[in-house]
């Protein structure tokens, strides 16, 4: 009922963390049971460390944050070091009762070079998938190669060439049409799309008549943008129908994830919601397996179920226009 997959990767439940909201997992563990979720995604992880923007770096909006870490992480080889093991620890926890666990997800970022670089060295340490970063706004040139479709195909056909484990492209709403992007993405090999990263936003302090933030402008994430993240899902569910979608924006419950499914996608992950409400992915699994049992239906059969409707009106459309044809022949 709650089985969910992503291509070839099978997944118990469709909620995972959001990258960069979540650390590796392991500090979330004393709050919740994260055995039971479907899957944790890292923070990105680039080649080199990296010491991120300058403070401030995060502003509550209404609804929602703005956010400049501008991609601060330790390096592949601290990462490797000291949080892959407790990602892998997390999810031999939640191997249980005939389940899978939470699915080790690791986002990289990085120019395609690193990318190519970071994809050989993950593979061989038993992640189950890659997410690749083509969509940070807060880093120099870092949604360069998810507003350009033939960079978007060059960067995930390199790293597909090198991958041994399924591989999803995320993406920036920070565009006028995603389309393109998430086809070129799939012409480059990519298992499935991660949609979406922040929207570039800016506060400002009158008073000091300054930016708020260091970096000025930041990622605008949380309940604010769902609608955003939810109108680009099901556009791009549309347009792509065998491109798996993930879906990340403001979620945060059982029934987002319900209503992520019903426009297209396959699993949802949570993000900013979990800076208020650390415990919230264990409940949320719970919840949709109440929602779920009591309207008698499974994530399988929910996805896409608004993608069908357009079809069963026209088809309804021309039973009645027929009936129509033959009643008036008949009244004749
Ligand atoms: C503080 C913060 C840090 C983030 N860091 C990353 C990151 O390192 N890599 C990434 O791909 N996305 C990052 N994101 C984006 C989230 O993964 C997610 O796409 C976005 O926040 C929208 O989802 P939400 O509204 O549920 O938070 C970050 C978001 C926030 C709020």
């Amino acid at each position: 009922m709650l089985e969910t997959n992503l291509a070839s990767l099978e997944l118990d439940n469709p909620v995972l963390s959001a990258s960069g909201t979540f650390g590796s997992g392991w500090e979330g563990h004393q709050f919740s049971d994260l055995g039971t979720i479907g899957g944790l995604v890292s923070k990105t992880v680039t080649l080199k460390p990296r010491p991120g923007n300058p403070p401030p770096r995060i502003f509550e909006t209404p609804s929602g944050m703005l956010n400049a870490i501008g991609l601060e992480n330790k390096g592949c080889d601290a990462f490797l070091r000291d949080a892959l093991p407790r990602m892998h620890e997390l999810a031999a926890s939640g191997r249980r009762d005939g389940r899978s666990g939470p699915r080790v997800i690791v986002n990289l970022g990085g120019s395609t070079d690193e990318l190519v670089e970071l994809t050989r060295r993950f593979c061989k340490e038993g992640v189950d998938a890659l997410e690749i970063n083509l969509s940070c706004p807060n880093v120099a040139h870092g949604t360069r190669s998810s507003t350009d479709p033939e960079l978007t195909e060059q960067v995930i056909s390199a790293v597909k060439a090198v991958a041994t484990v399924p591989v999803f492209a995320k993406l920036t709403p920070n565009i006028t049409d995603i389309v393109p992007i998430a086809a070129a993405a799939q012409r480059g090999g990519a298992d499935a799309v991660t949609l979406i990263n922040t929207l570039v936003g800016m506060a400002v302090d009158w008073r000091r008549r300054k930016p708020v933030l260091g970096n000025t402008t930041g990622g605008l994430s949380g309940p604010a943008i769902k609608p955003v993240a939810m109108r680009i899902v099901y556009q791009v569910r549309a347009a792509l129908p065998d491109l798996p979608i993930i879906a990340v924006g403001g979620a945060h419950s059982a029934d987002c994830v319900l209503e992520f499914v019903c426009a297209g996608a396959s699993a949802v992950q949570f993000g900013t919601v979990m800076f208020s409400d650390p415990t919230l992915m264990a409940r949320v699994v719970n919840d949709l397996g109440e929602r779920l049992r009591s309207a008698g239906t499974s994530i399988r059969e929910l996805r896409s179920a608004m993608h069908a409707v357009p079809a069963l009106v026209a088809e309804d459309a021309l039973v009645v226009a027929k009936a129509l044809v033959v009643a008036k022949e008949s009244s004749r």
